[in-house]
């Protein structure tokens, strides 16, 4: 991505493990504020029908929330969040990946019939994006200054 070394991304990107009901008819996952999912769900949306080899994402928010879970098959996400970079493969709906505003994923490898569920913090709002990678840093770094250190949220 931005030609930073593979590092620790702390406090940016927290791997969630999530309780299921097992059953022989089939498992059951549930997901609540706060016992599973740290801000108040105002947006679903999901990643499906993705060609092998597409890659979505492709930015970043400045004060966007979410959960990535891979509801069917797998994927990757690369995240850099202006000081390190870091890969997580998803292929495990018991399973979720929270990221704080600021971090810059790219979903790639996608496997085919791959579901990518995304729980989100904001509505829709095309202005909380940041689509520009030099765009992105310089908003790091501006964070950085304001709250000393490039973890704060
Ligand atoms: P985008 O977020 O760029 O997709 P991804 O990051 O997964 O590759 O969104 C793709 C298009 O869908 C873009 O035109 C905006 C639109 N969109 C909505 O209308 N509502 C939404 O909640 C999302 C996530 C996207």
């Amino acid at each position: 991505m931005l030609g930073i070394q593979e590092m620790a991304i702390t406090g940016k990107v927290t791997p969630l493990q999530f309780s299921a009901i097992v059953d022989p008819r089939g498992d059951l996952t549930a997901l609540e504020y706060e016992k599973d999912i740290p801000f108040l769900i105002k947006r679903v949306y999901y990643l499906y029908n993705v060609p092998v080899g597409a890659e979505r994402g492709g930015h970043a928010h400045k004060q966007l929330r979410q959960v990535l879970i891979a509801l069917s098959g797998s994927f990757t996400v690369k995240l850099n969040d202006g000081a390190g970079i870091q890969s997580h493969f998803l292929n495990n709906p018991r399973c979720g990946l929270l990221l704080e505003r600021l971090v810059w994923r790219e979903i790639v490898d996608f496997s085919h019939g791959a579901v990518c569920l995304c729980l989100a913090s904001e509505q829709y709002n095309p202005d909380d994006y940041i689509r520009d990678q030099q765009e992105f840093l310089r908003q790091v770094e501006e964070n950085t200054r304001d709250n000393g250190t490039p973890q704060s949220n």
